[in-house]
């Protein structure tokens, strides 16, 4: 078993999350596979965790694999395990994770990424709970839980044929949708007072809070990549933070990041300038507003530059 501070602390406040614990106390307490489901950053392994530690499996392993990290072959040796000579690199016979996570939960991450021979094996550990390792004929039983999780649209995969819907549905048994962090305002306040704390000490800085600004800038914001954009965001206000409270400016939120997830617009031209905007003006804060400076590090001309400014509607926020 993982000592506790294996584990991260999972910071909670919105009733919508609330409501989702409740659920995941009930389910797990099954054995059933849970499949999650969510944009990037909205804490699914965090999640996983959870459904480990109040599962009856707790006081046993909780074995984490990322299955986009690997390339098939090795992600095969990576789950199964492999005998002495299996390959060339296979110089010592080796334990894969799910043997590591015998009597307790297998947590695979990013599982719409991989291939479908491994998908066809993974899907027969489900239904038999046996698989041999590479190089091998003997069979190996475990007991093991199967969480998984991942950001892809995971149905669309399998309309696709990239993804088995045997496997789709084996998977799915429980599904658990983590909503995003813009849904969760309540959250928002209490993560940001979270990650404040903890970067006020690695910083070895003090700050009182946040401005009124701060905080409100905070919860308008669309935070498209969820609780680690938050965490970067925390970390470079503690930083960057010059006053006893972070101010707005500290978080370096640009209106145009946020009114792109607001519009929701998909045409290409409009993701263009926006991300033009947003790029813009970071190396223009970099270069402390100087027009001049910025151009040359953008590599284009001064004036160029000037009638982007206009017609992007960038704005100096400390003006
Ligand atoms: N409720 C929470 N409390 C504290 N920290 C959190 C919470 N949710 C997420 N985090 C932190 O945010 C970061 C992202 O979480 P996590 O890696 O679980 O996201 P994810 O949903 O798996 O994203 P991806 O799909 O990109 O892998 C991690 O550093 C995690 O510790
Ligand atoms: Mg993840």
């Amino acid at each position: 078993m993982l000592s506790k501070k294996e584990y991260h602390t999972l910071v909670v406040k919105s009733p919508i999350i609330v409501e989702k614990l409740a659920v995941i106390d009930r389910i797990a307490k099954t054995d059933a596979s849970v499949l999650i489901l969510g944009e990037s950053g909205v804490g699914k392994e965090l999640f996983a965790e959870q459904i480990h530690l109040r599962s009856l499996r707790r006081e046993a392993r909780f074995i984490r694999v990322n299955c986009a990290a690997l390339p098939e072959g090795l992600l095969e040796s990576e789950l199964f395990g492999h005998v002495k000579g299996a390959f060339t690199s296979a110089f010592t016979n080796r334990q894969g994770r799910f043997e590591l996570a015998d009597g307790g939960t297998i947590f695979l991450d990013e599982i719409g990424d991989i291939t479908l021979p491994l998908q066809a094996k993974l899907l027969r550990v489900i239904q038999q709970k046996t698989f041999e390792k590479v190089g091998s004929d003997v069979s190996i039983t475990v007991n093991v839980r199967i969480l998984a999780a991942t950001n892809k649209d995971i149905e669309a995969l399998v309309a696709q044929g990239e993804f088995r819907s045997d496997l789709y549905y084996r998977l799915n048994v429980l599904p658990l949708y983590i909503p995003p962090l813009r849904q969760r305002l309540e959250d928002i306040r209490e993560l940001a007072a979270f990650f404040l704390k903890r970067y006020m000490l690695e910083t070895k800085k003090r700050f009182n809070g946040f401005s009124n600004e701060a905080m409100h800038a905070m919860l308008s914001y669309a935070w498209p990549g969820n609780i680690r954009e938050l965490e970067n965001c925390i970390e470079r206000a503690c930083v960057m933070g010059k006053k006893s409270w972070i101010q707005e400016e500290d978080l370096f939120l640009t209106k145009t990041a946020s009114s792109f997830q607001e519009t929701g617009s998909r045409k290409l031209k409009t993701a263009i300038n926006v991300f033009k905007a947003h790029f813009i003006q970071r190396v223009l804060e970099e270069n402390k507003w100087n027009q001049t400076e910025t151009a040359k590090v953008l590599d284009i001309q001064r004036t160029y530059l000037s009638r982007l400014i206009k017609e992007l509607d960038i704005i100096n926020p400390k003006e």
